[in-house]
């Protein structure tokens, strides 16, 4: 059994943290610039990926290193529907198309389904860990950006099962501290983790030239001019 696999992936993942809040999307958002139809189409990325990671959960849940981590209260994919049809209408299944970066994603997670399922671990730290901490405050930024009435069109970030998520985020830890896995598949695990922040960050920076076409140039190199600290760099909780 690997011991500490939370801190290493804390720890080993600090640098893809600290690498995508500084993608130009991202700092636009923390700074509360958020363009609707930009965000529609990323929560649109986010839902063909979390269907395929919580079906490919799902098809593995009595996997011994899946069953310890899993946890239905975190699945995502009824929410974005939700999300869906607030920005795209009834007809949305037909409306979105997952983006060349998303695809990407999406063979690699269908890769770990038939092949290594319990490095689907890393790709469910990294997104799950980040929509519970981060993305808390970027749900808060996207209601008053885009003057929306409580979650609606952000159900997204709306985990309706965990009311504490801290308390939730200690418990995930924990799980994480008690997959039976050596020391290399533990290794495996933190490379994945570092390779889905990696494609996370594919996906936004390829929606980089809708936000400018929309902002402007001038207003999005003002925006994106300084490098933040990474928060998983400076953040102890
Ligand atoms: C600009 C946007 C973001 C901000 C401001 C942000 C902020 C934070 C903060 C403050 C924490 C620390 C919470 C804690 O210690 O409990 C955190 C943790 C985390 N974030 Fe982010 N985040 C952002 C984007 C992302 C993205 C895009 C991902 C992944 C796709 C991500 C993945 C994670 C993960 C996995 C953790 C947990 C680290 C750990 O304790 O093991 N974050 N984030």
């Amino acid at each position: 059994m690997s011991i500490n696999l939370a801190a290493k992936l804390r720890i080993g993942t600090q640098k893809s943290h600290t690498a995508v809040e500084n993608v130009g999307f991202m700092k636009c958002f923390v700074k509360g610039v958020v363009d609707k139809d930009c965000f529609a189409k990323f929560l649109s990325n986010l839902y063909f990926i979390y269907s395929a990671l919580e079906k490919g959960i799902e098809n593995h849940r009595n996997h011994p290193v899946i069953e310890v981590m899993y946890f239905p209260e975190l699945n995502r994919q009824a929410a974005l529907e939700k999300d869906m049809e607030f920005y795209y209408g009834k007809q949305w299944r037909s409306q979105i198309k997952p983006s060349p970066a998303t695809q990407i994603y999406l063979n690699r997670l269908q890769e770990l389904v038939t092949q290594t399922p319990e490095l689907l671990i890393g790709h469910a730290y990294t997104r799950y860990m980040g929509d519970l901490s981060g993305g808390q405050m970027l749900q808060a930024i996207a209601q008053s950006g885009l003057k929306l009435t409580g979650f609606q069109g952000t159900s997204f970030y709306n985990f309706e099962q965990i009311s504490d998520k801290k308390a939730f985020k200690d418990k995930y830890r924990q799980a994480l501290d008690a997959v039976p896995v050596d020391d290399a598949t533990a290794a495996n695990i933190v490379a994945e983790s570092n390779y889905a922040f990696q494609l996370n960050m594919q996906m936004v920076q390829e929606l980089e030239g809708s936000l400018i076409k929309a902002i402007g140039q001038v207003m999005f190199n003002t925006l994106t001019r300084s490098h933040s600290v990474g928060s998983t760099e400076v953040a102890t909780s």
